[in-house]
């Protein structure tokens, strides 16, 4: 067991410290926002992710699992500090990296032990050095301490899943005590761990996301060329799949990426890369196909409706993807924005985000269920494929519309179905 405190509790970090608590550490999340700290406290989530209200109650009842806004207490009272706060991009692209220098700092002024501090927020190559020298520059008296890089690859919405069964650990250490540190906290863990210098650990993080942003958004390149040739995409993608060098997953096509982390993590690299010389257009390349493809379904939206003044149209998901509330970045904020510039009025539906999305979206309208936001619509616009989605009664659906027309950004749907069923079904890549 060691004693280990997590700052910031966004998504990584409330995650990690819940999941950590999990492994019979004692966990203490800190975080400078005095409200979310008492909420969480009334075991009120700040975000929605399935199963953490569970895991944080039964972690707090058993008192493995606490939560403050002293981090000059937690300090002290911890060997281990993970920092996961916020790491937002700034106007050029470039990672914010302020955060992590304020906690540094604080740090550096607490401890008066040995501590360990580890990395856990996405951060550019040499953030570790950084923090390294500022905790050196602030500390008050000659205190022993490592700086580690241990990157988090959960994903919104499987995040606790992905925490306790990840395809790796990476750790990236200077020391053998912090490597030593590390592999016996997460030792209950069943997974390959790769010990690293901490240089590499950070660009694991960075390559790895946009490795998969990449993958993306080849696949809606891919599916561009299907949709001309009347080829279709989702038999490309299998086929493509089967090789075990390429892999079906992240080949789905549609409307593309968003979310806090690739769009602002492709952005990160491409920066860091360029400061160190090194143009790495292959991700700028990446960027622009993604945003293209949000741009291919307002184009299919008036192809369909002709002209977009006056017209209701039914949105159906805003979340930047399923089983999640989180709307940064989000396709739908693009899309819904073109909408509303070409005159159409939107009717939202979805099942988490509204409380989020009306802190983003202007002048739009949510309902309680697709069909309410179906009566009397134009068309259906489908941007986030939450599972309830298909166990719409589409027959129910093509009565409510003014006209059966639907325009599927995530190819939910069965084309041959949905003209059994007289609608008009557009989708992604699939030559309809
Ligand atoms: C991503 C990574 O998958 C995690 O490994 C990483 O830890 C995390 O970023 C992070 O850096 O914190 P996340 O952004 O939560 O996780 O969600 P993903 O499931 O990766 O989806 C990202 C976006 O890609 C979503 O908008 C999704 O709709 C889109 N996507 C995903 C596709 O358009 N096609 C696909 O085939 C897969």
């Amino acid at each position: 067991m060691r004693t280990i405190c997590v700052v910031g509790t966004g998504y990584v970090g409330l995650v990690t410290g819940a999941c950590l608590a999990e492994l019979g550490h004692r966990v203490v999340c800190v975080d400078n926002d005095v409200r979310k700290i008492q909420q969480l406290k009334k075991n009120i989530m700040p975000l929605y992710e399935p199963g953490l209200d569970v895991l944080v109650k039964n972690n707090v009842k058993r008192r493995r699992l606490s939560f403050s806004v002293n981090l000059k207490t937690a300090v002290k009272e911890s060997e281990v500090i993970f920092i996961a706060v916020v790491t937002p991009p700034r106007d050029d692209g470039s990672a914010d990296l302020s955060f992590i220098e304020t906690v540094a700092c604080e740090i550096a002024r607490s401890m008066d032990t040995y501590k360990l501090i580890v990395d856990k927020s996405t951060v550019p190559v040499e953030t570790g050095e950084n923090v390294e020298v500022t905790i050196r520059r602030n500390l008050v008296k000659k205190i022993p301490f490592d700086v580690a890089s241990n990157p988090e690859f959960l994903r919104e919405g499987s995040a606790i899943k992905d925490t306790f069964h990840p395809d790796r650990i990476v750790i990236g250490v200077k020391s053998k005590k912090a490597e030593q540190i590390l592999k016996e906290i997460y030792a209950p863990i069943k997974a390959p761990v790769i010990v690293t210098d901490i240089k590499s650990a950070e660009i694991i993080k960075h390559a790895s996301n946009s490795f998969l942003a990449m993958k993306i958004s080849y696949i809606n390149a891919v599916s561009n060329i299907c949709e001309r040739t009347g080829a279709d995409i989702e038999k490309v993608a299998e086929g493509m799949g089967m090789d075990k060098r390429i892999g079906r997953s992240f080949l789905n096509a549609g409307i593309g990426f968003g979310g806090f982390c690739f769009p602002k993590d492709l952005e990160a690299f491409y920066w860091i890369s360029r400061k160190m010389g090194y143009e790495f257009n292959l991700l700028k390349e990446v960027m622009e196909i993604n945003k293209s493809q949000r741009i291919l379904l307002v184009k299919k939206v008036e192809d369909a409706l002709w002209n977009l003044k006056g017209k209701n149209i039914a949105v159906l998901g805003l979340a930047f993807k399923p089983d999640t509330d989180d709307m940064r970045f989000a396709p739908s904020i693009d899309i819904i924005a073109d909408l509303q510039k070409a005159g159409a009025s939107i009717r939202a539906y979805d099942p988490q985000s509204v409380k989020r999305a009306k802190l983003v979206l202007k002048d739009v309208t949510y309902t309680k269920s697709p069909y309410e936001a179906a009566k009397g619509a134009d068309c259906i616009v489908i941007i986030t494929e939450w599972d309830e989605f298909k166990e719409i009664d589409m027959r129910r659906m093509a009565k409510l519309l003014k006209h059966p027309i639907i325009i599927d950004g995530r190819n939910m749907f069965d084309p041959a179905a949905m003209r059994a069923l007289g609608i008009v079904y557009k989708s992604m890549g699939r030559g309809e």
